[in-house]
C-alpha cells in the first residue's frame, strides 16, 4: 500500500505546530520533521511521538532531506521570523538564501511532490521556489491569504454573531501590508453584509494587522497558520477541489501577470487546478494591482 508522507522543513514555532496539527488530525501515514538544527527536530519528534498512544499510528520522525523521496507534500516553514513591528517583507534577503539551499536539497530527492510554502514573505518565496524548482506552477503553492481570510471571516462572524464558517469573505493580494478585503462580494447565504463603513474599516485593519498584534503580545504566530496549512494538505490529499485563497502564479488575472498572489483557487490532488476570477469592483482592482506591483518589485530585487 502506498503510504502518504508529508515532510515539514523547519521545526520552529510554525513548523512544529504544523506537524503537531497534522498528527492530531491524522493527516498522513508518515510525518517527517527536518531542521537545520537537527537536535530541535529530534526533540520535537520525541515529544510528539510520546503522544502517539493517545492518538493512533502516525509515524513521525526527525529526518534528513533524503526523506523527501516519495513525499506527497513538502511544507516549507523555515526561515527568519518577524520581529516586533517588522513587516514580512524585511525578511526577504535573509530568507531567500535559506530557501535557495532548501530547494536545492529537496530537488535531489523529489521532483513530483507538491511544495507548500509558508515562509515569509510568502508570495515572494513561493514565486522564488517555483522559478528555482522548475516545477509546474500547480505544484508550488503558497499559504497566501488563506489565514488572512480566516481572520477576516472570524472577525466578521464575531461582529455579526454568526458562525465564521457561514461567512463568505475573501482577503486577496499580498499576505502582508498591501492585502485587500473584497467587501463587494462578502456575504452570508448570498445576502450582502449589514456592516457600516467605519466598522468595516476596523474589521479589515484588525485582519491585516493581526500578526503584528500577536507578535507584539507573544513573539510569534503559529496556531492558526498550522490549521491553514493542514486545510491545504487536506484539500490536496483528499482531492477535494476546495476553494482556498492560496498564493499562485497569476497570468492575465485582471491584467496582472507573472507574480504570485493570494486569490481563490480550486485545490485538488494536483495542487492548484484553477484560479477563480472574482468580479472585483474598480477600487478593488486598483488595490490588487497595487499589491501586485509591490510584489513584482520585490521579485525583481532577488536573483534566481
Ligand atoms: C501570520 C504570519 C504567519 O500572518 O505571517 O500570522
Amino acid at each position: 500500500m502506498n503510504k502518504t508522507r508529508i515532510v515539514v522543513i523547519g521545526s520552529g514555532a510554525v513548523g512544529s505546530t504544523t506537524a503537531f496539527t497534522l498528527m492530531l488530525r491524522n493527516r498522513a501515514d508518515e510525518l517527517v520533521l527536518i531542521d537545520a538544527n537537527h537536535s530541535k527536530a529530534v526533540g520535537d519528534a520525541l515529544d510528539m511521538n510520546h503522544g502517539i498512544p493517545f492518538l493512533g499510528a502516525t509515524k513521525l520522525w526527525a529526518g534528513t532531506y533524503e526523506d523527501c523521496k516519495g513525499a506527497d507534500i513538502i511544507i516549507i516553514t523555515a526561515g527568519a521570523a518577524q520581529r516586533e513591528g517588522e513587516p514580512r517583507t524585511d525578511l526577504l534577503k535573509r530568507n531567500v538564501s535559506i530557501m535557495e539551499s532548501i530547494i536545492t536539497e529537496v530537488l535531489k530527492y523529489n521532483t513530483d511532490g507538491i511544495l507548500l510554502l509558508a515562509s515569509n514573505p510568502v508570495d515572494v518565496m513561493s514565486y522564488y521556489a517555483w522559478r528555482k524548482s522548475g516545477w509546474p506552477v500547480n505544484r508550488v503553492i503558497g499559504s497566501g491569504t488563506l489565514l488572512d481570510s480566516a481572520r477576516f471571516r472570524y472577525l466578521i462572524g464575531n461582529h455579526l454573531g454568526i458562525d465564521p464558517r457561514s461567512v463568505h469573505a475573501h482577503i486577496v493580494g499580498e499576505h502582508g501590508d498591501s492585502e485587500l478585503p473584497v467587501w463587494s462580494l462578502a456575504n452570508v447565504a448570498g445576502t450582502a453584509l449589514q456592516i457600516d463603513e467605519s466598522d468595516k474599516a476596523e474589521l479589515f485593519a484588525n485582519t491585516r494587522d493581526a500578526a503584528y498584534q500577536i507578535i507584539s503580545a507573544k513573539g510569534a504566530t503559529y496556531y492558526a497558520i498550522a490549521l491553514a496549512l493542514d486545510r491545504i494538505c487536506t484539500a490536496i490529499l483528499r482531492d477535494e477541489g476546495a476553494v482556498l485563497n492560496v498564493s499562485t502564479l497569476l497570468e492575465g488575472y485582471h491584467g496582472i501577470s507573472d507574480v504570485y498572489l493570494g486569490v481563490p483557487c480550486i485545490v485538488d490532488r494536483n495542487g492548484v487546478r484553477e484560479i477563480l476570477k472574482l468580479d472585483l469592483s474598480e477600487e478593488e482592482q486598483a488595490l490588487l494591482q497595487r499589491s501586485a506591483d509591490k510584489l513584482k518589485g520585490l521579485n525583481d530585487s532577488i536573483t534566481i
